[in-house]
Order: structure tokens, then sequence, then C-alpha cells
């Protein structure tokens, strides 16, 4: 995926982890400072082909860092500025996800809503 490309995938739905790692506060306020929006609570899964997500991996990232909370860890991510279907978001990606072939993509909004997509329909993503 380089600058400019446009890379299209399909929308899938998760377990509704998204929503819960993106309602934690400290993600919360490292989105806000290192991407400078307010992300909505939940991440829109997109499947693509695998090599796209092995090509992110040298693309410029901004790091959102993980913490610890008691015994407990919580892990960072790799955020990529990037548009859905013109929308402005980030595809985030977590350093421990088990997703093969998913790109998850936070935005300010509610994309299904926004973007009037389901399961199944095809979008357009575009590093910034
Ligand atoms: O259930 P799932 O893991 O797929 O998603 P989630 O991260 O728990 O997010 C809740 C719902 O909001 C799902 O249907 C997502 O696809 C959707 N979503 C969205 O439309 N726009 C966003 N910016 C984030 C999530």
């Amino acid at each position: 995926m380089g600058a400019a490309e446009v890379v299209t995938g399909i929308v899938v739905s998760g377990l509704g982890e998204g929503a819960f790692f993106m309602s934690i506060d400290h993600y919360r306020k490292e989105i806000e400072k290192k991407l400078g929006f307010g992300a909505y609570p939940g991440t829109l899964n997109i499947k693509v082909k695998k090599i796209y997500i092995d090509l992110l991996k040298n693309v410029e990232c901004a790091r959102i860092s993980g913490f610890k909370s008691g015994n407990k860890s919580f892990g960072g991510a790799a955020c990529y500025a990037a548009s859905i279907n013109g929308v402005k978001g980030a595809i985030i990606m977590p350093d421990l996800t088990k997703h093969k072939n998913v790109i998850e993509f936070i935005a300010p909004v509610h994309l299904r809503s926004a973007l009037k997509i389901k399961d199944g329909n095809e979008v357009e993503l575009e590093l910034k």
C-alpha cells in the first residue's frame, strides 16, 4: 500500500472487541493526541489481501503506546492516517492481534451510518 494508492476491501464484523479497547481512556487520549480526533468507540473491520498488511509495515506510522493496569498489560498499536470512501480517519494495527488479513479502521464518526455500508460491501482505503 503506497501513498495515494487505493486499496479495496470488504466490510466484515468482529467480536465486539474494538468497542471495548476503544472505550479505554488511555487509548482514547493517545488517539486524540497522536491522530488529532476523538474516535467513535469501535473499529470497522475490513478484509483485505494479506499483501497490503505486509506493505503497511514499511509505511511511517504514529505509535499508540501500551500500558499496564495492575498485573494486566495492554498492547500498543501502529496508526496510519487514511480515508475510507473519502471519510478521514486512521488504520489501527494493534501489536497483538489475531487478525491475519483484516484492517481495523477508526474514525470520528460511526462509519456504517455515515457511509451507509454493511457487511459484504466493498470499500476503498487510501493512505494520507
Ligand atoms: O463488533 P465489531 O468488533 O466488528 O465492532 P466494534 O469495534 O465493537 O464496533 C461496533 C460497531 O460499530 C461495529 O458494527 C463496527 O463495524 C462499527 N463501527 C463503525 O461503523 N464506525 C466506526 N468508526 C467504528 C465502528
